[in-house]
């Protein structure tokens, strides 16, 4: 019987908890035996009961709640190797070897790192006396499969990363409240949202909410951006429009890689149209609650579809994401995606704005 565990790592993003569900029934459904880990690498690192055997009730009612229940952290000592091996070694007394992670590239990474190393850190383990060579026998190879788990729908290789279109509906529930009341006074609103290095959410957000303006990393305004800014919203004030709304990508910068602030933004406004402006940052309310419809979907559909590659490799596959491409469930090379959404990161810092937008639309 295959033992499968499954975890979540990095930041929580709503849906993780549809693709613990999915993966724990499906490994059932498929007659394996199921695990969670708690708090991430952390949890695997620790070890005893942060490493445990669920069933199928146990997922019951998790499909439509937010972050993770099965905890995540961000943990510094999977990233170096005696973590790892601690790793290595709760895993073979827990007798698992596939490893589903849901989570962002950093997380994955980490992932296939460990991967890389498992035979290196159970004969280390042996050599120390702190495994047989009689325990790790059955252990030769670890598989690993990835989930995209992240609200910046930052990764190359997959149209949605599980959690995105949840934290669109959010941000976008929240500028419709915001709208509302900036009609009232007749105010302009800077709204910043997440994303990281990933214009993604603010892009979806400025066109599902039209909004005056935005501003995205890969794609910094032109140099004259203040001029052009204040005259569009200038220009739809005097077609009668009562509110402004502009929304920052927390991660926007201009042309010099200079960091674009919402309070700059807000100056100009205040300043040079006399608007009455305020600043709005969403934060984690942007990251947290119900996942939608959608998220729902792709976690399931892709928990499933990580058991199913699971059961299907072959020692020499390297690990897959699951993906989703064109409304299609897929399986692409885990490494390949994770150098390809490093490779927007690089074209950014190179001032190769065409290029990283080229990346990004190609994904
Ligand atoms: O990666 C998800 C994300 O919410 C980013 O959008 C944001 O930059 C970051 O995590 C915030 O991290 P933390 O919750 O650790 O502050």
């Amino acid at each position: 019987k295959r033992r499968i565990a499954v975890m979540t790592s990095g930041g929580d993003a709503p849906g993780m908890n549809g693709a613990v569900r999915a993966v724990v029934r499906m490994a059932i459904a498929q007659g394996c035996e199921a695990f969670c880990i708690y708090e991430g690498y952390e949890g695997l690192v620790q070890g005893g009961d942060m490493i445990k055997r669920t069933e199928w009730e146990d997922v019951r009612g998790y499909l439509s709640e937010g972050g993770t229940l099965i905890g995540t952290a961000r943990c510094a000592s999977f990233r170096e190797r005696p973590g790892r091996m601690k790793a290595a070694k709760n895993m073979v007394i827990a007798g698992i070897d596939a490893l589903i992670v849901c989570g962002g590239d950093g997380s994955l990474t980490g992932a296939d790192t460990f991967r890389k190393e498992w035979p290196g850190l159970l004969e280390e383990l042996v050599s120390k006396q702190e495994l047989t060579a009689e325990a790790i026998k059955p252990f030769k190879y670890l598989n690993i499969v990835g989930l995209v788990g992240s609200i910046d729908n930052d990764m190359s290789m997959t149209d949605a990363t599980i959690g995105c279109y949840s934290s669109l509906h959010r941000i976008c529930n929240s500028v419709d409240s915001i709208n509302d009341t900036a009609q009232s006074h007749q105010r302009a609103f800077i709204v910043e949202v997440m994303g990281r290095h990933c214009g993604w959410l603010a892009l979806m957000a400025g066109i599902s909410t039209g909004a005056d303006f935005l501003f995205i990393p890969e794609q910094p305004p032109e140099k004259d951006w203040k001029k052009e800014m204040c005259s569009i919203i200038h220009e739809h004030r005097k077609r009668g429009k009562r509110v402004t709304i502009v929304i920052v990508a927390e991660g926007a910068q201009d042309q010099e890689l200079n960091k674009i602030t919402p309070d700059e933004i807000k100056d100009l406004l205040s300043n040079d149209l006399k608007l009455d402006t305020r600043v709005t940052t969403l934060g984690h309310v942007q990251r947290g609650g119900a996942p939608c419809a959608y998220d729902r979907m792709l976690s399931t559909l892709q928990g499933a579809e990580a058991v199913k590659a699971v059961l299907e490799a072959q020692p020499d596959t390297p690990s897959p994401i699951i993906s989703i491409i064109e409304n299609k469930i897929i399986r692409k090379p885990l490494l390949e995606a994770v150098e390809l959404t490093n490779e927007v990161a690089v074209a950014i810092k190179a001032r190769n704005f065409d290029k990283a937008m080229n990346l990004r639309d190609a994904e």
